[in-house]
């Protein structure tokens, strides 16, 4: 079965279209490129020995979306195109609507033109907002969103939900991810941010490899276990093949539907643990400080993941010692060390 990955040059698609490959699904990539780079399609040549096929656009163009699904006989679509900076949301919420919500759009029209049954969204777990309790279930009642960037997928959830609902001959996945983290075990590919990291992770491993000077850990005064936010970190290999999970759901499925799953570990893992265990399994001291709060951040949120197991018969294998293992060797491969 023929996908076509948007975004698949990014952090969690290009690993998706490693565990697609694995998976026996023949994925086809399109990507502008701009918060990605072309370097990935060698890293992925690396890891599966193939030459994938490679279109580099924009997903608000619909002749182009038109072409590639009719020329490469796509047969089911993950949609990962977006742009995803919290704070540059805030600054431009222009380009994010029309990015975010226009290119879901778009696909969804040119799907319903060409017939094309399947589709994944990546939706995020920014839906819940600031929960009430945690863990966070499909079922918890999503909250107005912190930022422009939430609200896109917010409102990408609402529309594929009302294209269901109108009928349309479509089967429809969202996947709500919480925080993605780590890197292809092979160090081939990974997360590869432009200018300041605004992750945690990458923030510490370009601190560790000596690109930042110091981490600054924001906050530590949050009614939570050591003060630090909490959140689910999830190793994105795992999170990748979720999408696998996803599309032989989609495959299976007679009649067009609807539905959302979290896509977490189920656990959740304050800052001040996770800079403590990058310590420990890579034997290294990390320079950090307490500082204030940072703006719009939720104080804790992790997913109850019971529904992707009990449906897509998805769960995680990796641990926040793998992820974080895996984080710093991709940092030191990137930085020749
Ligand atoms: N953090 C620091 N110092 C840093 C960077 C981050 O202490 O230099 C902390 C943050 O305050 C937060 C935690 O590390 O408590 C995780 O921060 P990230 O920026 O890595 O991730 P967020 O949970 O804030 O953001 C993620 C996704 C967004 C999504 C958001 C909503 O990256 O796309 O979840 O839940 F919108």
């Amino acid at each position: 079965m023929k996908i076509l990955v948007t975004g698949g040059a990014g952090f969690i698609g290009s690993h998706t279209v490693v565990e697609l490959l694995n998976a026996g699904f023949s994925p086809v990539i399109i990507d502008d490129l701009s918060n990605s780079k072309k370097s990935v399609l060698q890293g992925l040549k690396n890891i599966t020995g193939i030459d994938l096929p490679f279109y580099e656009g924009d997903c608000n163009d619909r002749d182009l979306l038109k072409k590639v699904i009719s020329a490469e006989g796509i047969e089911g679509v993950i949609h990962f195109a977006a742009y995803k900076a919290v704070g540059e949301s805030v600054d431009q919420p222009l380009k994010y609507y029309r990015n975010n919500v226009g290119s879901l759009v778009t696909l969804l029209e040119v799907l319903s033109e060409l017939k094309i049954k399947n589709l994944v969204f990546s939706s995020s777990c920014t839906v819940y907002g600031q929960p009430d309790i945690v863990p966070v279930s499909e079922s918890t009642p999503r909250k107005p969103a912190e930022s422009p960037y939430g609200n896109t997928k917010t409102i990408g959830e609402d529309i594929l939900r009302d294209t269901i609902k109108s009928g349309a001959a479509l089967s429809i996945i969202s996947l709500r991810y919480f925080n993605p983290i780590g890197a292809h075990p092979s160090a081939e590919i990974g997360e590869l941010p432009t200018g300041v990291p605004n992750n945690l992770v990458p923030y510490i491993t370009q601190t560790a490899i000596g690109i930042r000077k110091k981490l600054t850990v924001f906050g530590n005064d949050y009614n939570t276990k050591d003060g630090s936010n909490v959140r689910d970190f999830i190793h994105v290999v795992d999170l990748a093949k979720a999408h696998v999970s996803a599309l032989n759901l989609l495959k299976k499925s007679e009649a067009p539907f609807y539905d959302v799953f979290n896509v977490g570990t189920g656990t959740g893992n304050s800052v001040l643990e996770i800079i403590e265990t990058f310590e420990k399994v890579n034997d290294l001291k990390l320079n950090y400080e307490i500082g204030p709060r940072r703006s719009g951040d939720v104080e804790q949120i992790y997913g109850n993941v019971d529904k992707a197991r009990d449906i897509m018969g998805w769960q995680v294998e990796k641990t926040l010692d793998d992820s974080l293992r895996d984080a710093w060797a991709w940092e030191k491969k990137i930085n020749n060390k």
